[in-house]
């Protein structure tokens, strides 16, 4: 018997349906969502991501703004814009699309952007928030998304090891988190991980963000468990996750690559400034 698929395509656009409800509901006040997404340079993958965003949003009524500034946009210059969103009262989300260019300084351009705009939940007030437990605070979209498959799957995650492989700020420390709020035992894997096979066959829930095409064997992973694959690695022009095909028959669930997580990170980041608009207009 093989894995059941975890359809993240067609739970993103359930999501997606529930929140035009919300957004509806702003617009009968006379707010309409507003998302700005600021692009620094031409990267490739960076301009695919950015423009899957602004279609997404447009479609479902938020009012999504790109900002494209050049390569060799200054430090100064992209704060001053940051700080001029904040202060813009029809921008209630701010993403800055990275990797920015080597000259940035990442982290003095997360934290300019306001932690109550900061719907990629990377600013040190969510982050810390996040960790501390507090609820209402933004976290990384990835991540949530991911909450949101498990939780619309019926997998409850208290109680169960749960192993994730990777430690980014995006995806692997923000999911430890989500996890252990949600009563997981979380073990974080890395490149530095020594017998990573061992950890792999404890889990019950194992998510995979390395950014290796196809690394987790189905030799290493525990009969009946849950494999979330964030990965979108481009092989012979095909796109392919971190975890090998075979897998699928050993797992309960399994998401696929592509229409798996991606879907979901991006309705996550509607989520959140649907959110953001709701928040500083006083709409529960
Ligand atoms: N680059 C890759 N993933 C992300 C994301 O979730 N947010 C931002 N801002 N940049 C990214």
């Amino acid at each position: 018997m093989g894995a059941q698929i975890i359809d993240g395509k067609s739970i993103a656009a359930e999501i997606r349906s529930d929140l035009k409800v919300r957004i509806d509901r702003l617009k009968e006040k006379g707010i309409t969502p507003g998302l700005t997404v600021v692009l620094v340079g031409d990267d490739p993958a960076s301009q695919t991501y950015v423009r899957s965003k602004q279609r997404t949003s447009g479609e479902i009524g938020i009012n999504s703004n790109v900002i494209e500034l050049p390569e060799d946009t200054a430090q100064s210059e992209l704060i001053d814009l940051i700080e001029q969103l904040n202060q813009d009262d029809t921008v209630h989300g701010i993403l800055v699309q990275l990797p920015l260019p080597r000259h940035f300084d990442t982290d003095a351009v997360i934290q300019a952007v306001s932690p109550s705009k900061d719907v990629d939940g990377f600013h040190p007030i969510n982050v810390g928030n996040l960790w501390a437990g507090l609820a209402d605070s933004f976290a990384p979209c990835t991540p949530v998304g991911i909450m949101e498959l498990l939780r619309r799957t019926g997998v409850d995650p208290a109680g169960m090891n749960a192993v994730v492989i990777g430690r980014s700020n995006i995806v692997g420390k923000p999911m430890a988190g989500l996890l252990l709020k949600a009563n997981a035992t979380v073990t974080i894997c890395h490149s530095r991980t020594k017998d990573l096979e061992a950890h792999v066959k404890n889990a019950d829930i194992l998510i995979v963000a390395i950014g290796q095409p196809r690394f987790v064997k189905d030799s290493w992973v525990k009969p009946g468990a849950v494999i979330i694959d964030v990965g979108m690695n481009r092989v012979d022009g095909k796109l392919c996750g971190d975890v090998d095909e075979s897998v699928k028959k050993v797992a309960s669930h399994i998401t696929p690559v592509p229409g798996g997580v991606g879907p979901m990170t991006i309705a996550q980041l509607l989520v959140n400034t649907v959110i953001a608009a709701e928040r500083t207009n006083f709409v529960d």
